[in-house]
């Protein structure tokens, strides 16, 4: 039976962490020669735009001396319908990995039930795990261990947030998240959460003596009719200076990006000193090889 990697759940705590360990492993000391992917494909569909996650995924199978394919699904029969269970069944035959980025996290379930190979989360309305194997890197490479340490979550409570909820428990680490009403996210994540995450309206408690800050935009890929209510609702969520003071002097912050200057972060606070996004998105890279080298070998 083949692994999967919908959410960061399907790994154990210790799995993460060593996927997260292996990573940076990679980081610190490229191995070139080191390709275990020869002959190995890896099917990619996306139905919605991505910088980061497409070229972290394939770039990581070339260094690792595979292939990755990019499926546009506009592109492909699942843009005609095509039942995503043959798609799986028929890809699966082909390829040695899928990765999906889409809407619905019960169409890449669908997607892993009838396929033979893992499958991977790009990112889904409900999660982005990809996406916290990367942070949780960022995070040990630049301050050690997570566990024990308090982390802030501000603004909307959405996929990426329900992956930082997952990481706070596996990780042993609280979450503090601030959200204003109305966005709070998913009770059911939260509530497997535990005490690992509490929630909270003020910004400003949230980020009281906080080791990481950590925001995304206020309008997920799918929601932009909404773009000018989610504006307004989030007023006071902005992640500026003023907040970033209530924080720990040597608090990081991060964010997944794409970001917006002047909504969910100020620009001296996403260029600033105590910014980290840069190598958080590297991470990007390293971390998908990881998970791949752990799924696949
Ligand atoms: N953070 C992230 O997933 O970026 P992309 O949308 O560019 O893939
Ligand atoms: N929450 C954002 C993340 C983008 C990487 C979205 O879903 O659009």
């Amino acid at each position: 039976m083949a692994r999967h990697f919908l959410r960061l759940t399907d790994l154990t705590p210790a799995e993460a962490r060593r996927v997260v360990d292996r990573a940076r492993a990679l980081r610190a000391e490229p191995d070139l020669a080191h390709r275990p992917f020869v002959g190995k494909t890896l099917a990619m569909i996306f139905t919605k735009n991505s910088t980061r996650t497409r070229v972290s995924f394939e770039a990581g199978m070339a260094r690792f001396g595979g292939h990755a394919l990019f499926l546009h699904s506009g592109a492909t029969q699942l843009g005609r319908d095509e039942p995503i269970g043959d798609t799986a069944q028929v890809l699966s035959r082909m390829c040695d990995a899928i990765m999906i980025r889409n809407d619905s996290q019960a169409d890449q379930q669908a997607l892993a039930d009838n396929s033979r190979v893992p499958v991977i989360n790009g990112l889904s309305d409900l999660h982005h795990p990809c996406q916290l194997l990367a942070d949780l890197q960022c995070w040990f490479e630049h301050r050690g261990d997570p566990a024990g340490r308090t982390a802030a979550w501000i603004g909307d409570g959405n996929n990426v947030c329900h992956s930082w909820i997952d990481a706070a428990r596996m990780f042993g680490f609280k979450l503090r998240i601030a959200t204003p009403a109305g966005y709070e996210p998913d009770a059911d994540i939260v509530r497997e959460a535990g005490a690992s995450v509490e929630l909270m309206p003020d910004a400003a408690q949230a980020a009281e003596g906080a080791d990481l800050v950590v925001t995304d935009t206020w309008t997920s890929m799918g929601q932009e009719a909404e773009t000018k209510k989610r504006l307004a609702d989030f007023a006071g969520y902005c992640v500026d200076s003023a907040l970033m003071r209530r924080a720990k002097a040597d608090a990081i912050f991060m964010h997944c990006l794409p970001a917006h200057r002047g909504e969910e972060v100020s620009a001296d606070v996403i260029d600033g000193p105590q910014s980290v996004i840069y190598d958080e998105a590297e991470n990007r890279l390293w971390a998908q090889m990881a998970l791949l080298e752990f799924l696949l070998c």
